[in-house]
């Protein structure tokens, strides 16, 4: 079996981060999101892995994965020349796949237990796809199942307005060749996109064999600024051990597990777990409280985080209270000491800000 990891896409709802980053690339935890996808397939035992890319952001996809011998597979890149779906993509992918049943997994998608189970599932079963589905309070950003009383899919839609159910469909699928039909039968949907979803749904309209399994553990799909925070929450809570390897100085308290990376420092300060710290990075008489990762390079002085994403060589100093926040690479948040109170602000194209 191949795997095709879909690491292309516009990444609109995540601007201007994924101005100058892949989305699959933005960290939780300190590693991309796209390094916990990798590690799923090759635990799965999954060694040839085309990966889809976009003209915009396909080289810092390329820079981070490179031959793929870090994660032990053989990967070949697919540009996708513009992103017009999901099934758009598997269309564009069609010369790698050849006729093979393979493993689709998008690559802002991040499941707790890997696709190991998925697999075994799916050789069980032999049917001609497999989807997974998961429930979720706000099943209209998702594609959404409707199932008859015996649990059999009757239908898949797109975001509907009115969702059947709760039951939302999991970036994860597993499809014979038989897609390859069904996609080549599918018109663009009102949004221009050629879906997965209508994909799938011909394959349950033309009697194809359609399973779907419900998944243990969590899943997140880390479209929106919430979604990297909950993920970030979900990879400390899971991940995080308690490894001091840089420097801290004797006023300092570390609680919980917390990870200092090599080559950073924290002094005069508190750091209470899940925490991480990346390396040399400075923590200077601050607070850093639960659920946030701190990048490398970073620079923290006199300052309270929590539940945050900061991202490498941001500059952070005399900031009261800053909580669910993400900084991209090299932001500067500082107090300024004018008596009005003014805010001073450069911030880029499509930033957000709650003051
Ligand atoms: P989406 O989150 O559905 O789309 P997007 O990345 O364009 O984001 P937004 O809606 O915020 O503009 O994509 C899911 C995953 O699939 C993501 O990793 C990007 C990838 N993708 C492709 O590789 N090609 C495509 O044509 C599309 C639509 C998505």
């Amino acid at each position: 079996m191949n795997a095709l990891i879909l690491s292309g896409g516009k990444g609109t709802r995540l601007r201007p981060l994924t101005y100058t980053t892949a989305k699959q690339l933005v960290p939780v935890g300190n590693k991309p999101i796209l390094g916990y996808v990798l590690g799923h397939i090759h635990d799965a035992g999954i060694r040839d892995v085309g990966i889809i890319i976009s003209p915009e952001t396909g080289s810092e996809i390329k820079g981070y994965i490179g031959d793929g011998k870090k994660w032990n597979i053989r990967v070949t890149y697919i540009l996708q020349s513009e992103p017009a779906g999901l099934a758009h993509a598997v269309k564009t992918a069609r010369s790698f796949l050849e006729n093979d049943d393979f493993i689709m997994y998008l690559g802002d998608n991040l499941l707790s237990h890997g696709v190991k189970d998925a697999i075994r599932e799916f050789k069980n079963q032999s049917p001609d796809a497999l989807i997974f589905l998961k429930e979720v309070d706000n099943p209209a950003q998702f594609g959404v199942a409707r199932l008859d009383k015996k649990g059999n899919i009757l239908e898949l839609i797109e975001k509907p307005k009115r969702p059947p159910s709760n039951l939302a469909l999991v970036g994860v699928y597993i499809f014979t060749a038989k897609i390859h039909e069904a996609i080549d039968k599918i018109k663009p949907s009102s949004r221009g996109e050629l879906e997965i979803t209508d994909a799938i749904q011909k394959l349950i309209d033309t009697g194809c064999k359609v399973k779907s399994g419900l998944l243990d553990g969590w899943w997140l799909d880390t479209g929106k600024k919430d979604d990297i925070l909950q993920a970030n929450t979900v990879v400390l809570d899971e991940y995080i051990k308690r490894q001091i390897k840089g420097r801290v100085d004797s006023k300092s308290r570390i609680i919980g597990r917390v990870t200092v990376e090599k080559g950073a420092t924290v002094t005069n300060s508190i750091i209470r777990g899940p925490v991480i710290i990346g390396q040399n990075s400075s923590i200077r008489d601050s607070f850093i409280g639960p659920f946030t990762s701190v990048g490398e390079d970073v620079t923290v002085i006199d300052s309270s985080i929590e539940h945050s994403v900061i991202l490498n060589k941001a500059y952070l100093s005399g900031v009261e209270r800053l909580e669910d926040s993400i900084l991209g690479r090299s932001a500067r948040v500082v107090k300024n000491h004018d008596k009005h109170k003014a805010l001073r602000l450069m911030i880029g194209d499509d930033s957000a800000i709650e003051v």
